[in-house]
């Protein structure tokens, strides 16, 4: 019976792992795909172009408050106000951490 209950820890244990492991790439995977809605106008590693500014030089946290700011319309845009109103606080942590992990 003793052995029975230590299987069964053990394969509760392994479940939870991959669950967890899974869960992880699950979260780089859904950054990058948001991301290349961003890269369409910001670049490849977001440096930005002529007219648009550059997102590889902030750190995740000012990234995150810049798209708070357009979400909220505390930050002047022409066109990221529209942009940012459609993710939530979830995916733009995700996006701050994907561009700012893109740039190490
Ligand atoms: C249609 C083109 C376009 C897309 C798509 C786009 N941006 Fe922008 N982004 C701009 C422009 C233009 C600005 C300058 C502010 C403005 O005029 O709205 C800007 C500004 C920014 C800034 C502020 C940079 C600074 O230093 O001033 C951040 C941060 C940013 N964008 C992040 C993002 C993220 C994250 C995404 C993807 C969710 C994204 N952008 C998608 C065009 C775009």
């Amino acid at each position: 019976m003793i052995k029975m209950m230590k299987e069964l820890f053990t394969i509760v244990g392994f479940v939870a792992l991959l669950f967890s492991s899974s869960a992880t790439a699950q979260g780089i995977d859904r950054g990058a795909l948001l991301a290349t809605m961003c890269v369409t106008c910001h670049g490849p590693g977001g440096q930005g172009s002529k007219r648009i500014p550059s997102i590889d030089n902030h750190s995740d946290h000012e990234l995150a408050e810049y798209m708070h700011g357009f979400k909220e319309g505390t930050e002047r845009a022409t066109i990221m106000d529209r942009h940012a109103s459609s993710y939530s606080d979830e995916e733009i942590n995700l996006l701050a951490k994907y561009f700012y992990e893109a740039k190490q």
